[in-house]
């Protein structure tokens, strides 16, 4: 088995790396391939596989290339997270809206928008190149805002397309916790888009244990949903949301804390991935020993804006192995030994959400086998969730719509239509902002 992954320089590489050394063997992968455009990340990357590598008792060979067609040509799965525009593409996307008074996030507002804007072009031509020449591949999606890349990819690659996110799996690891119980055991009822999801009932075959959950300030305050939103508006809602959205129903803190803080979160990562990726020379064992105290700095300030703003002090917990390579494991794992394993993911709608199109990509539980994953239908929603769903959803095909055909007026109606833009004229000095910063998106949208 071939697996290729492009964005192969990037910083989470390492993760998958060391999940797959543990599973090769089992999925019988015999050809690793890291594709980048930039020799130099890639090369810094290497080095810490090779230190992990050196660490443990199994072998996975892997080459890198900037060749994308060699990378990807007849690959099994090939695993996909790029930053179009780099840390400093995030920083633009981040500050601009926040001088309009509007949230700065990657993936949340007017941020998600224009990452999108830019992303998406470049994900059709390796999603081309893919098609072409891995016509059999499994297509696995990190790249954000995923879901949107995953809706655009999966107009060329179809059901193949499969978006990733680690944020939906944490919230019900948590929950679980919280219960006491296995989550294993446990049916999720979690729904939503990417980012923007919530988890409704939590079954055990005999009934919904939510609703004592949410009941229980104490055990609510054991986790960190449970700490973001409070327990009162975790009954109004009667469901927990997904982190990110925080961003919506404490928009006005956020905010505040942002402005507040002494940098955004792009701008503390530029800097402390610069310091990591320029590192030359180093011996193996020294790049995997500052790889893991910078991940170790990254993880535990992650999402801290949201925190600072909800008055929670602690540092962000991460729960062992439980990133997103976990996620794209999981998902190859169950393909490929047709385990018909329940995951959540970012899949084309059917009729899980009965309110949204078929083709429109969801973030919902899936059985996933040998097929590939089946989304299992969802039932009602309460109507708020419903509502926020089908705007985004408006919002994000609006969005891939100006990213395809270059339409100005499809992306300042994306923008002004976004229920944390107050204004049309808000929007469009968000966009012409972006103009004024980004050179590519000038030149797409002049
Ligand atoms: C979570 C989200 C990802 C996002 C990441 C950002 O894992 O699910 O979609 O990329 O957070 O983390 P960062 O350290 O880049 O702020
Ligand atoms: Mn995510």
């Amino acid at each position: 088995m071939k697996i290729t992954i492009v964005g192969g320089g990037g910083f989470r590489v390492p993760l998958v790396y060391a999940a797959l050394l543990e599973v090769s063997e089992r999925l019988g992968v015999d050809e690793l391939v890291l594709h980048d455009v930039d020799v130099e990340r890639l090369a810094r990357i290497e080095n810490v596989l090779h230190g992990l590598a050196e660490e443990s008792s199994r072998q996975l060979p892997f080459r890198s290339t900037t060749d994308l067609e060699a990378a990807v040509a007849d690959a099994d799965f090939v695993l996909c997270a790029i930053r179009v525009g780099l840390l400093e593409g995030r920083v633009v996307d981040e500050s601009v809206p926040l001088s309009q008074g509007v949230l700065g996030q990657e993936t949340t507002g007017p941020g998600g928008i224009c990452f999108a804007l830019r992303t998406i072009p470049a994900m059709m031509e390796i999603a081309e190149a893919v098609a072409e020449h891995a016509p059999d591949a499994w297509f696995i999606n990190f790249t954000n805002p995923a879901g949107m890349v995953t809706e655009a990819v999966q107009r060329v690659l179809g059901d193949r397309a499969i978006g990733i996110c680690d944020s939906p799996s944490g919230l019900c690891r948590r929950v679980a916790a919280a219960l006491g119980r296995d989550p294993g055991e446990l049916w999720f009822d979690y729904f939503g888009l990417n980012h923007l999801g919530w988890l409704k009932g939590v079954r055990d075959g005999k009934r919904d244990l939510l609703p004592d959950l949410l009941a229980d300030d104490e055990r609510l305050r054991g986790f960190e949903e449970g700490r973001l939103f409070g327990g009162e508006w975790l009954r109004s809602l009667g469901m927990v949301p997904n982190e990110y959205l925080y961003y919506f129903y404490y928009a006005a803190e956020t905010v505040d804390a942002v402005r507040h803080s002494e940098s955004s979160r792009g701008a503390y990562l530029l800097e402390q991935q610069r310091e990591f990726y320029a590192h030359d020379g180093q011996s193996s064992s020294q790049a995997l020993a500052g790889w893991r105290s910078t991940r170790h700095d990254r993880e535990r300030t992650y999402m801290a804006e949201a925190r600072l703003a909800a008055g929670d002090e602690g540092d962000h917990q991460p729960a062992g192995n439980t990133g997103y390579e976990t996620e794209a494991i999981a998902v190859m794992e169950a393909i490929a030994l047709n385990t018909r394993t329940t995951l959540i993911l970012n899949t084309a709608n059917r009729s899980s959400l009965s309110f949204l199109p078929e083709r429109a990509v969801v973030e919902v539980p899936n059985t996933v086998g040998k097929a590939g994953p089946v989304p299992a239908a969802m039932g009602t929603v309460p109507a708020h969730a419903r509502a926020l769903v089908e705007t985004m959803k408006d919002i994000e095909q609006r969005t891939i719509e100006a990213a395809l055909t270059r339409s100005r007026d499809q992306a300042i109606a994306a923008l002004a239509l976004h229920p944390l833009v107050p204004s049309v004229r808000t929007a469009r000095a968000i966009f012409d902002g972006y103009r004024a910063r980004l050179p590519e998106l000038e030149e797409a949208f002049s």
